[in-house]
């Protein structure tokens, strides 16, 4: 987290704590004093749609911003792009809104593509295009490998099969806590220590310190430990900067981040599946399930066909700006009493500023004890 995201951060606990119990979200220009464009998104999609716009631009928080002393000048709308990116906004907003139901198709990566200027001109000469397949589209080079519904199993098949091949209904209800001990990388590249709990349906407590923030060394140093607490409907980061209550998105990314309540009970987090093609990842087939989750997130999920096991998931936030997606996938399945788990799993975002995450555990403990005092909130 850069001192410009810090700032933001401790913004939102102010106003999480103004809130008190149960932390209603706020709308950003209730928090933000310079909001002109993005009115009525909620404040926890802020910092993520401004990552998506950077990373949709290839573009720098201070590309935009004015920074001072490393804090972002809020009120200063000194920079070109700053005002050019405020009419790209209304631009999205109204395109969506008139063409598109409402719906946020058209994004800023849609045009842009990482780049600061799109191209709109094709580059010639053009490519020699490869043979069609009967409806028209290339196939060469492409991932996916069916467009049409035929031949694919139904959802029900996949979810079935992917429930067997994890070690079946008895084995997977019977796990009420896991304890993983392993490493993590972290946002700027380092391989740390990092252990956590987990008990169903929705409780879980990481740790993790990082190493020579700034020059320093950090044994035994508070501002290099990260916690991070998810207790129902209440979650809470503890890093450098204090302790910042998760509301809104925040708190359904963070359980993402979690590999127990992400491989358990599947079936149970989602309102409707269908499965909608059937594409590669790194030469092994997969079937795409598009799924709507209980609190209306859009996702997709990737299982193998051949051994049925989750490889990928796509969450999508929805947004005014555009679906800004974050991915996890799942690897090194190993068999722990009865079930098979994922050793490594790795995240990735749609944020210039961070590298992606990857978890590799070093060993899984099903069924012990934890305290509950681990779910509450870090001092
Ligand atoms: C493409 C340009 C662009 C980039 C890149 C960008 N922002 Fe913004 N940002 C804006 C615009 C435009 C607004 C004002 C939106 C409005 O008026 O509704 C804004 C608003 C904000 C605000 C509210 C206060 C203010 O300045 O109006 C914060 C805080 C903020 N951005 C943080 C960030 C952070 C952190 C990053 C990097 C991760 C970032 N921004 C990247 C264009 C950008
Ligand atoms: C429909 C296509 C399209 C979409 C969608 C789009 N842009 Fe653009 N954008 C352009 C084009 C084209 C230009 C270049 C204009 C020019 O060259 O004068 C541009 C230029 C810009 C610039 C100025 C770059 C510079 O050289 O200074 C910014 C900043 C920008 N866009 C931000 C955004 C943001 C943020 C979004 C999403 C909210 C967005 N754009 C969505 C087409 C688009």
């Amino acid at each position: 987290m850069n001192r410009s995201d810090a700032r933001g951060a401790r913004q939102q606990n102010s106003s999480v704590r103004a809130t008190q119990v149960s932390p209603q979200e706020k709308i950003v220009e209730q928090v933000e004093k310079n909001i002109k464009v993005l009115t009525g998104m909620p404040q926890s999609q802020l910092y993520p749609a401004m990552r998506f716009m950077a990373a949709s631009l290839g573009f720098q928080c201070g590309s935009c911003h004015v920074i001072r002393n490393g804090w972002i000048e809020a009120s200063a709308d000194d920079k070109p792009e700053k005002q050019t990116a405020r009419q790209m906004i209304k631009m999205v907003i109204e395109m969506n809104k008139t063409y598109f139901q409402g719906n946020p198709t058209v994004s800023c990566y849609t045009c842009h593509r990482g780049q600061r200027s799109p191209q709109g001109a094709p580059v010639l000469p053009l490519p020699i295009p490869s043979p069609r397949s009967s409806n028209g589209a290339s196939t060469a080079g492409s991932t996916i490998s069916s467009t049409s519904m035929s031949g694919l199993p139904s959802a029900d098949d996949v979810l079935n099969k992917y429930l067997v091949a994890v070690g079946g209904k008895a084995a997977t209800e019977r796990i009420t806590s896991c304890v993983v001990k392993g490493s993590t990388t972290t946002a700027v590249g380092q391989v740390v220590t990092y252990e956590a709990e987990q008990s169903v349906p929705d409780k879980g407590h990481e740790t993790f310190t990082v190493q020579n923030v700034a020059g320093r060394t950090c044994a035994g140093d508070s501002r290099c430990e990260y916690e991070r607490v998810i207790n129902g409907r209440q979650g809470w980061v503890k890093n450098g900067q204090g302790v910042q209550e998760l509301v809104g998105e925040q708190l359904a990314d963070q359980k993402l981040s979690f590999p127990l309540f992400q491989i358990l009970r599947l079936k149970d987090q989602y309102s409707s599946f269908q499965v909608s093609g059937r594409e590669k990842i790194d030469d092994r087939d997969v079937y795409v399930v598009s799924a709507v989750r209980l609190d209306n997130r859009f996702e997709r999920l990737y299982f193998d066909v051949e051994n049925g096991l989750l490889r990928r998931r796509i969450s999508y936030m929805r947004t005014l700006i555009g679906m800004i997606p974050q991915q996890t996938d799942f690897d090194d399945y190993r068999d722990v009493d009865g079930l098979r788990l994922p050793f490594t799993i790795t995240m990735a975002y749609a944020d210039p500023g961070s590298l992606p995450i990857t978890r590799k555990f070093a060993e899984i403990k099903l069924n012990v004890p934890i305290p509950e005092s681990k779910f509450e909130k870090p001092r």
